[in-house]
């Protein structure tokens, strides 16, 4: 494990280094704790470096056992070797260096460079896991040409796979074989890749637009090759589109992906030879939900995206992983946008980043788009960098249209196909293409926070003039209290009172085109003339800017927008909107203060929206799913009392309930399932308005018999798990709950990806008595601590998804917690430190809570031979 050494990397410190590494050699030996790997690397000094610089490449906890340059042993006043670090001090111009390290793939816990997985060598080395292999300049813009040889027992590992293309394999003496791959275009180390191991195979195949034929290969755990048949479907489908959306054809003639059940992350992009973690590969009905195969789809949509935005054009350093993060989220998500239902799709988008974004640019962890400088790098892959990443290209796209935009990707690919790039040469395509000046545009890369737009609006009838008074602001964040104004493009519509959009004849004060307002300034007055009737107006349309908005809107207008809006997104919105003003009206009163709101008319609504044959069913159960407990504690901002929340959201979903028992009853027997089964969009989306449906059923009598009906009937994990959730989170410890567990227990108890499902159900039980009860499933047979998706399922589930057991109100969620992190840690740094930012939102919670989780991070951050990875995290959430 890395331990911290306090260093800070800074943005304005980068310059390129003095060699480069055209070609690199690998050699693998592989055997469980002994393994040899051999490089030999072509290196030379660049243009313009002094002769005297010493070469400093980098390692992590590396073994030298070997050192020659042009075939000479190296004598050790030539060098300096430690764990983390090997410098040549006077270096030739030009030369081949041989480096022979060891290493222990059977005892890395940590799951960086070369580890094993159920007997599998794997490796993962973004962003600087390369550097636990060999020494290397284990930096992105280092582009290398590698060549990989791979020698194993023939028993132990019959399948050995790497990078590129194969290109010779063979028997050797004692029961050992290798193979040899070469990929032919440079990457940076972080993208190299290795796997070898005994796994089944899925083979397919794909025609590219310029008629290459490209052999496919998934890779799974012998016996599971059934269940990858949805991920193979979704790769063809991403390739295909790729082409068709961004002209991008695939480059090598094989594409390979393995699916290892040790994984820290969802999956990752290395040249031909993506790895992943099997959750995000393994699916049929029996075993993944909707939302798993709907996750499969994007994830290997993204990774494979990335062979373009990311592989082709890397990033310059570290702070540039917007550049393909950023860019590759988007693309994902407009694939699955192309693939399911648009509207659908960007509210899921919009859920999410509100529900993991926000909070993060509202609290400790704030940074921008494009950071500025780093302790960890592990910790900067977070949801501002990917989700609003992706945003900020959406609004590049809003701003351009759709045509020039296309032209600036395609000007983007042309000119830095086989560089390391930055934020910069993004931003110059655009403006290259377009003509405008995107500087002001480009704060929303440098500057962090939400900004938020404060609009209120007045028609005079007499002028025929209506007026939007629009003021932007942007609150500080750590580091960055002043904030410059930023270019908002805020999509909009003036609604007339028969839902048709208001035509008016000019408009002053504020660029308008194509029904967007381009806030610029801190205060526009926009004034459209020739309005005769105030119209409603709809605003963010399709959430065209990642901002909050504080508007004067009468509920009438409200209801309104929510019945008849065009957008669909917008439409959700004012709806959205409605239920959290409902539920802050019912803490409040919780609290003792204000009064009960317009509880009827909204009731009201949820049930025309519910049976609104017009509206997809999808886009029903996405309308009908309350707000979150926290995002209610979003909206309510401080003093948060989770308990409170939840006491206001129940007494919300029973008066809907109540309200439309027995409309929901009786489209809840229309939605009934016949039994066929397929994973498409329209058909999971019948499923989600069914279980939304049992969801509010089931807190009425009877409700806990039918979601055990619902449960036994089940003819699929969507079903089945959803039934379970209602028994395990609305009727816990009844005779129902405990034997539909034990069921799913009994039926599921050897595949612990669906174990999974069984703890993150009982994590996320509403409660005091949560704490105690993932304190006992951690001795469960199923669980582990060495493994990333059981600790996500179990602790991750409990510390981020259960607001009222994490926050029990006397610190026992908190202690837990702390202490269950430090565990972690001692074997995954990386995974304790993303565990950790649970705690990112303690400075909202009301005094008594605040002072117990303040007390959980102390004692974090006391902790002895912290690593780099949880320090970070600990003292920033601190600060
Ligand atoms: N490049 C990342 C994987 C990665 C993340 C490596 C962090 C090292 C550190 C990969 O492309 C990725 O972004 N994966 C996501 C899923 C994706 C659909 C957003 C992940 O693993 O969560
Ligand atoms: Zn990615």
């Amino acid at each position: 494990m890395r331990t911290d050494t306090g260093q800070v990397f800074k943005l304005e410190d980068y310059r390129p280094s003095d060699f480069s590494i055209p070609q690199t050699g690998l050699t693998f030996r592989l055997s469980p704790d002994a393994t040899r790997v051999t490089a030999v690397l072509t290196i030379e000094r660049r243009d313009g470096a002094a002769a005297s610089a010493p070469l400093v490449l980098d390692g992590d906890g590396l073994l030298l056992k070997r050192i020659a340059i042009d075939g000479r042993e190296l004598a050790p006043a030539d060098y300096l070797a430690t764990p983390d670090q090997l410098t040549i001090l006077k270096p030739p111009a030009r030369f081949e260096l041989l480096l022979e390290t060891e290493i222990a793939p059977a005892s890395n816990e940590a799951l960086m460079g070369l580890y094993r997985s159920s007997n599998v060598y794997c490796t993962q080395c973004e962003a600087e896991g390369f550097r636990r292999i060999t020494y290397f300049l284990d930096r992105p813009d280092i582009l290398s040409v590698y060549t990989v040889r791979i020698e194993a027992r023939l028993d132990e590992a019959p399948l050995l796979l790497s990078n590129g293309n194969p290109v010779e394999s063979g028997a050797l003496a004692d029961g050992w074989h290798y193979a040899r791959w070469h990929d032919p275009f440079p990457k940076p180390s972080y993208l190299f890749a290795l796997v070898a191991g005994n796994l089944g195979q899925v083979a397919d195949s794909f025609v590219t637009m310029s008629g290459r034929k490209v052999e496919l290969g998934i890779y799974v755990e012998p016996g599971k090759e059934g269940l990858a048949g949805y991920a193979m479907d979704a790769l063809k489908r991403s390739m295909q589109w790729d082409e068709q959306a961004f002209g991008r054809e695939y480059d090598l003639d094989v594409f390979n992906i393995v699916a290892v059940s040790d994984f820290n992350m969802g999956a990752m992009e290395n040249k031909g030879l993506n790895i992943f973690n099997d959750k995000y590969v393994l699916a049929d009905r029996e075993t993944a939900t909707d939302a798993d195969f709907a996750n499969i789809e994007a994830i290997i949509a993204h990774e494979y995206f990335h062979n373009w935005t990311g592989n082709r054009i890397t990033c310059r350093d570290w702070f540039q992983l917007c550049l393909k993060e950023g860019l590759t989220v988007f693309r994902d998500h407009e694939f699955s946008a192309d693939q399911r239902s648009r509207a659908v799709k960007r509210i899921a988008e919009v859920r999410t980043l509100r529900a993991h974004q926000f909070p993060e640019d509202q609290g400790p962890l704030a940074h921008p788009v494009r950071p500025r400088r780093y302790r960890e790098i592990n910790n900067f892959y977070t949801a501002t960098v990917y989700e609003k990443g992706s945003e900020v290209v959406r609004m590049i796209r809003t701003i351009l249209g759709a045509e020039t935009f296309r032209a600036g990707m395609d000007l983007y690919f042309e000119r830095h196909d086989g560089e390391a790039a930055t934020i910069e040469d993004f931003l110059k395509v655009f403006e290259d293409v377009s003509g405008r000046d995107l500087s002001q545009f480009a704060l929303w890369y440098h500057q962090a926070g939400t900004p938020n737009l404060t609009v209120s609006s007045t028609h005079n009838p007499a002028t025929r003039e209506f007026t939007l008074e629009i003021e932007q602001s942007v609150p500080p964040t750590p580091s960055e209290s002043r904030k410059r104004l930023m270019h908002i493009p805020l999509a909009f519509g003036l609604v007339g009172a028969g839902g048709e959009p208001v035509a008016y004849g000019g408009v002053e004060g504020a660029a308008v085109e194509d029904g967007v307002i381009h806030i610029r300034k801190r205060r526009h007055m926009v004034r459209f003339s020739g309005v005769d009737e105030r119209p409603a107006v709809s605003l963010n349309r399709g959430f065209s800017a990642p901002i909050t908005l504080s508007v004067e809107q009468k509920a009438d207008d409200q209801f309104f927008l929510a019945g008849h809006d065009s957008d669909a997104f917008a439409r959700w919105q004012a709806f959205n909107t409605l239920l959290t003003d409902a539920l802050i009206a019912a803490f409040r009163q919780i609290l003792g203060g204000a009064k009960p709101a317009f509880s009827a008319r909204l009731t009201g609504l949820a049930g025309k929206i519910a049976g609104d044959e017009t509206l997809e069913p999808a886009y029903r159960a996405l309308a009908l799913s309350l707000p979150g407990e926290a995002d209610i504690a979003r909206d309510i901002g401080r003093t948060i009392d989770p308990d409170a929340i939840f006491a206001a959201r129940e007494t919300l979903a029973l008066a809907i309930a109540r309200a439309n028992q027995d409309a929901f009853a009786n489209l809840y027997g229309r939605l009934a399932d016949d039994g066929r089964f397929s994973p498409d969009a329209a058909n999971a989306g019948r499923r989600a308005l069914r279980n939304i449906l049992l969801d509010y059923l089931s807190l009425l009598p009877g409700g806990a018999s039918l979601a055990a009906r619902h449960f036994e009937a089940a003819t699929n994990m969507t079903d089945r798990a959803a039934a379970l959730t209602v028994l395990a989170h609305r009727h816990d410890g009844s005779p129902e709950a405990v034997k539909a567990l034990a069921g799913f227990e009994a039926r599921y108890g050897a595949d612990p990806l669906v174990m999974d499902k069984w703890f993150q159900i009982q994590a996320s039980v509403p409660g005091p008595r949560t704490v105690d009860t993932v304190r006992e499933l951690i001795g469960h047979a199923s669980f582990s601590m060495a493994n990333p998706n059981r600790v996500r399922s179990l602790v991750g589930t409990f510390s981020s998804a259960n607001q009222t057991g994490f926050h029990r109100a006397d610190g026992e969620g908190y202690r837990f917690f702390a202490q269950t992190v430090l565990e972690v840690e001692k074997r995954n740094p990386q995974v304790a430190a993303r565990l950790a930012t649970a705690l990112r939102s303690w400075r909202s919670l009301e005094p008594g809570r605040q002072a117990k989780a303040r007390e959980a991070l102390l004692a974090i951050a006391g902790a002895e031979n912290l690593s780099a990875d949880l320090r970070d995290i600990v003292e920033r959430t601190l600060a």
